[in-house]
């Protein structure tokens, strides 16, 4: 049995890491400052270090006995790195330096969260691992730095490590304001309560959209395939969903008709995201991604059973029991 170390082990994709460790028979460990992250969202029986990543003493603790790193702790929003960026460069970037600082002497494994935010704009679509980066944000300069103090971590001090750069990932237990797939629960939100969902511009713009249990998969296939090398993956469908056919598509799973409200284009929208798969597939020996429906259909599933966390909500003081 197994002791890992999940960073942002109480978010959505810590959360659904942390459950499949568990149902594998391994133990967790999770590291989290709760900023996002909910303590419903807490593995039971799973040890929570409530704090901040980029504080080097409680990544030391946190790295003490542990077989492997998962490093998902992250400020996960473009808007907040504009709002405050020495903030978010903390947590995201410094944030890793500790932990890969605190994996130096036992030169422990780290699977980390990169994104593709490191690509910005790409023309030549699929985007493949080569393609050059471009980051349009603190948020995706700051996950390409990770990736460039990965490679020293390896050169410079022998640590394994692996970057997965997630597309936009969803399922349940995500945050309806992520600006990743929350746009998934806020089209159920409003679909199931009759509400016209808002499109801005065409509506034709397309994101790759993967399947949380997916990404799992491949964190967990990749704590055997970090290396010193310290590569980096796509994690990703290779299919395009346009924002026209996602709204189409969440209103059958709801078994709902959408009705479209167009708004003007958002400036700076990227219009086309879309990951090649291939490489990650290679590597890690991935099987096919869930379809879009059969993902939308667990989302549904959750949402309609009052959104539930890993653990019963927590009794008020007091309460009667
Ligand atoms: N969701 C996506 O589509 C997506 C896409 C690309 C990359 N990512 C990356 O995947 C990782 C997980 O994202 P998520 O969607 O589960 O986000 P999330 O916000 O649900 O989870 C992040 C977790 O990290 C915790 N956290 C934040 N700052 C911290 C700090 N300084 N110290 C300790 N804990 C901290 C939060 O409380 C939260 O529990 C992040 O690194 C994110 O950048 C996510």
């Amino acid at each position: 049995m197994a002791l890992y170390l999940v960073t942002g082990g109480c978010g959505f994709i810590g959360s659904h890491l942390c459950a499949a460790l568990a149902a594998r028979g391994d133990r967790v460990r999770v590291l989290d400052d709760l900023s996002t992250g909910s303590e419903e969202n807490l593995l039971p029986g799973a040890e929570l270090l409530r704090g901040d990543v980029a504080d080097h003493a409680l990544a030391g603790r946190a790295m003490e006995g542990v077989d492997g790193c998962f490093h998902l702790a992250a400020i996960a929003s473009v808007q907040r790195g504009v709002e405050d960026w020495p903030g978010t460069h903390r947590a995201n970037l410094s944030g890793t330096i500790a932990l890969l600082d605190a994996a130096r002497p036992r030169r422990i494994p780290v699977v980390y969260a990169s994104s593709a935010a490191v690509y910005g704009d790409q023309s030549v679509l699929p985007i493949a691992e080569t393609a050059p980066k471009r980051p349009l944000s603190a948020y995706g300069a700051d996950k390409l730095g990770c990736e460039q103090h990965a490679l020293v971590g390896g050169a410079v001090h022998g640590i394994p490590t692996l970057g997965l750069r997630f597309f936009n990932v969803f399922g349940p237990r995500q945050d309806p304001r992520s600006p990743y797939s929350g746009v998934i629960s806020i089209f159920c939100d409003r679909l199931s309560r009759g509400e016209p969902v808002d499109v801005y511009g065409d509506g034709e713009q397309t994101r790759d959209f993967v399947f949380v249990a997916d990404v799992v998969a491949a964190l967990l296939a990749g704590m055997g395939a970090a290396s010193v090398q310290a590569p980096v993956l796509n994690v990703c469908t290779g299919r395009p969903t346009s924002v026209k056919l996602l709204a189409h598509t969440i209103a059958d799973a709801c078994g709902l008709t959408a009705a479209l409200r167009h708004q003007p284009p958002r400036a700076g929208e990227i219009r086309h995201s879309l990951g090649d798969p291939a490489e990650a597939r290679r590597m890690l020996g991935l099987g096919e991604p869930r379809g879009l429906r059969q993902g939308l259909d667990e989302v549904v599933a959750w949402l309609r059973a009052g959104r539930p966390g890993l653990s019963p909500p927590r009794m008020p003081a007091g309460a009667l029991r």
